[in-house]
């Protein structure tokens, strides 16, 4: 790790602890990790208890949804892993996904467009006229009978690789200059309020936010490819589908599915 960064993380802790302490009821205790392979994995190795948050200075090995990887270029994004008592993944999964949305949401202070590609990525786009973009990913897995909630959001990188350049963004690039520090303290705190919500203020939240209702999309589920026009996302039942050449929608679950597009602009 360079001096910079370490420099970096000596201002986190004070932070930290007094986001934790304003947080209670859900996320109460966190361990800082300079530099780890992934903070899912450091979360199994410690076997957390539920309520604790894992944050890292950079990953060299982050992974993403179904085995994917995931950036983790030091200094450069955000790597927090929540530890949650397992009870219901697709809600836990939703409501990360609308927490996510709040910070960004609160650190562009509403001049940025943000919204949910289900089941929880997180898009951004810099002004009307330009796609959206992925600016952060949420990773759901089960550990001993515990959730362990993976969350990256794309700080200050200043460009991608060939491969992503088309998809991925980051706070810096819409012109948010943000510490990282102030990046995870609002996620922490918004995390908070959205795992207190009730189902209904829940999927109340992921209608506003959700960006594919509406759309023709490709997909995989299940290792099959399908096109079709999604007729509704439910945080339980997942994404009904009306599959082109069918009569009638079918539903598809959070666990084995991918949506391949981005949508260019919010369906009406
Ligand atoms: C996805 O979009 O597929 C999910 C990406 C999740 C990335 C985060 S970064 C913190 C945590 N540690 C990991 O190795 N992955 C998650």
């Amino acid at each position: 790790m360079n001096e910079t960064i370490a420099r970096e993380l000596e201002t986190w802790p004070p932070r930290i602890e007094s986001a934790v302490a304003r947080c209670g009821q859900h996320i109460h205790n966190y361990t800082i990790i300079s530099s780890v392979s992934s903070t899912q994995d450091t979360a199994r190795q410690l076997n957390a208890p539920p309520g604790t948050a894992i944050i890292a200075g950079q990953q060299t090995a982050g992974r993403g949804r179904f085995g994917r990887s995931w950036s983790g270029e030091p200094g450069q994004g955000t790597y927090v892993t929540i530890i949650l008592q397992w009870n219901d993944a697709p809600r836990l999964a939703i409501a990360c996904a609308v927490a996510v949305t709040d910070t960004l949401r609160s650190l562009a202070q509403n001049k940025t467009e943000f919204g949910i590609k289900w089941p929880n990525d997180v898009l951004a786009r810099p002004s009307t006229n330009q796609p959206w973009k992925k600016i952060s990913g949420v990773l759901v897995e089960q550990f001993n009978s515990r959730a362990v909630i993976g969350i990256g959001i794309n700080v200050h990188q200043q460009s991608w690789p060939d491969e992503l350049a088309d998809r991925a963004i980051s706070l810096h690039q819409l012109g948010i200059e943000t510490e990282r520090i102030a990046v995870i303290e609002s996620l922490l705190l918004s995390l908070n309020t959205a795992l207190s919500l009730d189902d209904k203020q829940l999927v109340k939240r992921f209608v506003e936010l959700d960006m594919m209702t509406g759309c023709h999309c490709s997909f995989t589920s299940g290792g099959e490819k399908y096109t079709g026009q999604i007729i509704a996302i439910d945080p339980q039942r997942g994404l009904s589908v009306l599959l082109d050449g069918e009569q009638s929608p079918r539903w598809f679950d959070a666990d084995r599915t991918t949506l391949h597009d981005l949508p260019f602009s919010r369906p009406s």
